[in-house]
């Protein structure tokens, strides 16, 4: 191929929906992973040699040392709203741009943390172990009692675009919504979310029946949720985690629900996932999925066309649309 005509170099780092490789193909010269393998740092750097893209997900680490041996790079988009995995102090330095995909999961996100919350104060996965093992014989008054959400008070720590559409959620359940976040919403925000009241966080953790995090990670809030948070939260309460593993104190809340000290917890996100600490598979009272909460068809694809959208963006030298350092120029 003539060296003028020739496709810039990107790494498609996970396996990804054949139409987005399509679609990014026109632009530029791929290499792809469709076997899924996840690469060591050295695997990646390595496999960057001579790529001015990557599109990755939330599980490559994008950090200095990687970015150090990768001087061709230019661009990196994140297949995820959180970008926890990217060091975007680092990309900056080495001249990075680096993109996230926010509000095309936004929806999806807040119908999976309310599916999550339903299924863990009404004990559903409990209830549906106990039945597939051949135990239900018979009808009781006092079988798998739950929490209502109904009239309930929901807590939601985390009051960006994903947390207002939970509490939105919340009008049809006539709950009052408390919430706590880095900064208070407008009045017109507040009233679109349920009329949420923004309240301190130690009155959010007493107060809540119900309490979901949806809040980035960073080193300011990791352990978000640890032995005296737990200690703060009613005996009757659920717990949600649709945000990022390591913002709960794993082994703390393994303690506490153990302990009875809340009533039962529905975690999408782990410390250390995709492995988990082996204790919570002992516990009956919560549910556990694996990292699924943004996984509609429709939103995957939104979110890995958004990726694609600023990629190709950033390498024809327009400005991505979800350009997280804007102090790189294009
Ligand atoms: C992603 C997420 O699917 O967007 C996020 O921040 O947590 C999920 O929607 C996951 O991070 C894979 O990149």
């Amino acid at each position: 191929m003539n060296l003028l005509t020739k496709k810039p170099a990107i790494l498609v780092a996970r396996a990804i929906f054949p139409e987005t490789l399509e679609r990014l193909a026109e632009h530029f010269e791929l290499e792809t992973n469709q076997d899924d393998v996840i690469f060591t740092p050295q695997e990646l750097a390595a496999k960057l040699h001579g790529k001015q893209g990557l599109l990755c997900t939330g599980s490559g680490r994008i950090d200095a040392p990687l970015l150090a041996q990768t001087p061709s790079l230019k661009m990196v988009a994140n297949m995820a709203v959180g970008y926890d995995n990217i060091d975007l102090a680092a990309c900056t330095l080495h001249q990075v741009m680096a993109s996230n995909t926010p509000d095309v999961l936004n929806q999806t996100t807040a119908d999976f943390a309310w599916a999550l919350l339903m299924a863990t104060a009404r004990r559903i996965t409990e209830a549906e172990h106990y039945l597939r093992a051949g135990k239900w014989d018979k009808w009781s008054y006092d079988a798998f009692l739950g929490a209502d959400l109904h009239g309930a008070t929901l807590g939601i720590l985390g009051m960006g675009r994903i947390g207002q559409a939970i509490a939105r959620r919340s009008i049809g359940f006539e709950m009052q919504v408390l919430y706590h976040n880095r900064s208070r919403l407008s009045p017109e925000q507040e009233s679109y979310a349920n009329h949420a009241q923004y309240v301190s966080k130690q009155e959010l953790l007493t107060r809540a029946d119900h309490l979901i995090l949806i809040l980035p990670y960073s080193a300011s809030t990791h352990h978000a949720i640890g032995p005296a948070e737990l200690d703060l939260m009613q005996p009757t309460a659920t717990l949600v985690n649709v945000a990022r593993g390591g913002i709960v104190d794993d082994a703390a809340l393994i303690a506490a629900l153990r302990q009875k000290k809340i009533a039962a917890a529905g975690l999408d996100v782990f410390e250390g996932e995709p492995k988990l600490n082996p204790d919570f598979l002992t516990l009956e009272n919560v549910v556990l999925t694996p990292h699924i909460a943004s996984a509609s068809a429709a939103t995957r694809r939104a979110m890995a066309n958004c990726a694609a959208d600023n990629l190709i963006a950033a390498l024809t030298n327009q400005q991505p649309p979800n350009l997280l350092n804007p102090a790189v120029s294009v």
